[in-house]
């Protein structure tokens, strides 16, 4: 059962936990790292944390279970999975619409994910050789970067912008990685990364948190991320920004749930399973704005510095920890698999459908679309550069400073993935035979009530309601 997992019909996760790790793994990574902070942020703080968790357990989480049994129900790839089940539910086979719409999002999601992923090894490259040189001058236990000052430390994010050839070999060498695990089949890899690699992670993270709290102004992050300012969370960009974090976090809206719950066994109870992955994944997005946040403040930066602020305040966190060198070098490895179990299942959908759909090996289609992705993702790694003065969407409003790297972005997580995730609540709640989702759903009496009343009603007016509050935000006023 070793290797390629995108047999329809055949492969397995090896185990339920096992499916529930993947999905988890796809969903942990720069979202919460590095995603949730900034997007916290530059909205204000508590009230889209606040807005957040709310879209999680009403409308993400409904949803996660709707992808993953759309996929265990279809065993192929997401497009063919959504037709299958129309078909048999005496539905158009068009329904299917909502995994184009997200086979596309999930590939452009992957051209900039792949930019902000270089980032994280360029840190891993700077600790390595900060690592060297502690144990080197006979101080291992040394903080990291252990002769600057923070000013110098903040200074190698702007530092790295001003090199785009630099930028561009990071991205090149991260997609390179994800392409060589997606050609050879993600699920040997993935299962393992995912079933040691993400807990260390974890409690890594929680180590980091704990010693940011001690140091960090903790109170002043406790209160600017769950006070919640309500006046802000009126504000249009705000809700729409929180519902795509949503979205964004959870891997959803794209059809990664209906990837990988097509490899779920029929034994797995996925109401169970998408309300474990929902918890641990909105657990590690507020522990790791719990370990950024206390720094932001204790070394005076601002909330809204953008995507910057994950690697302007952790280095500084691991600069001040005692043994700091260590721990940097070995959170920046961590962040890499992290980003790696998540870059892998955004370009498995894509190289899903071209396997099935072209017969194409998956070693040609992981080649071909990972050549795409990064050709595209290129004006997204020379926003912060050579085109950072470029706003391809200044006539759209609410993107009139946006960048190349903040259009896709934006369009993808404001747009795309809810416009994905509104098609799949109608035909699942609406159109898709009853029998058949309940029976996949795993849940009975109230709990399935609830699902059925939240999939139904719920999910389709609230992401109606915010997308066009997003599109026309005068009308709020
Ligand atoms: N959820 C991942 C993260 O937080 C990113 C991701 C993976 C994703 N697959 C996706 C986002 C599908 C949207 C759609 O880093």
């Amino acid at each position: 059962m070793a290797g390629n997992i995108s047999a329809p019909g055949q492969a397995r996760w090896s185990s339920k936990a096992a499916f529930v790790l993947a999905a988890t793994g796809s969903a942990v990574g720069l979202g919460n790292l590095w995603r949730f902070p900034t997007e916290a942020g530059s909205n204000g703080g508590g009230a889209f944390v606040l807005l957040y968790i709310l879209c999680v357990v009403l409308i993400a989480m409904p949803l996660l279970l709707a992808e993953s049994l759309i996929g265990r129900h279809g065993q192929r790839s997401t497009i063919a999975s959504a037709a299958y089940l129309a078909r048999q539910s005496g539905a158009s086979p068009a329904w299917s619409v909502l995994a184009v719409v997200g086979l596309i999002a999930n590939t452009a999601i992957l051209t900039f994910y792949c930019v902000v992923a270089g980032w994280v090894v360029y840190f891993i490259g700077t600790s390595a050789a900060d690592v060297v040189s502690a144990v080197s001058a006979g101080t291992p236990m040394a903080g990291a970067y252990a002769g600057d000052s923070v000013e110098t430390i903040q200074q190698l994010m702007p530092d790295l912008f001003a090199n785009p050839v630099l930028l561009i070999g990071l991205q090149l060498a991260f997609v390179a990685v994800t392409v060589w695990i997606v050609a050879r089949g993600v699920k040997g890899g993935i299962e393992a990364a995912a079933t040691w690699l993400m807990p260390a992670f974890f409690f890594l993270l929680i180590g980091i948190t704990v010693y940011a709290a001690i140091t960090g102004d903790f109170a002043a992050a406790l209160t600017y991320l769950f006070t919640p300012d309500f006046s802000r969370a009126l504000q249009p960009g705000v809700l729409s920004s929180a519902l795509g974090q949503a979205f964004f976090s959870l891997s959803l809206g794209g059809g990664a749930m209906i990837a990988y719950g097509a490899y779920a066994s029929r034994d797995t109870n996925l109401g169970q399973t998408s309300g474990m992955i929902a918890f641990a994944d909105t657990s590690v997005a507020i522990i790791a704005g719990l370990a950024i946040f206390p720094i932001v403040f204790s070394v005076g930066m601002e909330p809204n510095a953008g995507p910057t602020l994950m690697f302007q305040t952790l280095p500084a966190a691991f600069h001040s920890m005692p043994g700091g060198a260590i721990v940097g070098l070995l959170f920046f490895v961590l962040a890499f698999f992290a980003a790696l179990t998540s870059s892998v299942s955004l370009l498995e959908i894509s190289v899903g459908w071209v396997t099935e759909k072209f017969g194409a090996s998956r070693v040609k289609a992981s080649i071909g679309i990972g050549v795409l992705v990064f050709l595209v993702g290129l004006v997204s790694a020379l926003s912060f550069n050579v085109l950072a003065d470029q706003r391809p969407l200044a006539f759209v409003q609410g993107f009139e400073t946006a960048t190349w790297f903040d259009a896709i972005d934006g369009v993808t997580g404001r747009l795309l993935l809810p416009l994905s995730g509104l098609v799949t609540a109608i035909f699942i709640g609406w159109v898709a035979d009853r029998k058949l989702v309940d029976a996949e759903t795993g849940l009975k009496g109230g709990g399935l009530a609830a699902w059925r009343f939240l999939i139904r009603f719920l999910c389709p007016l609230a992401v109606t309601a915010i997308l066009i509050i997003g599109l026309f935000p005068q009308l709020l006023g």
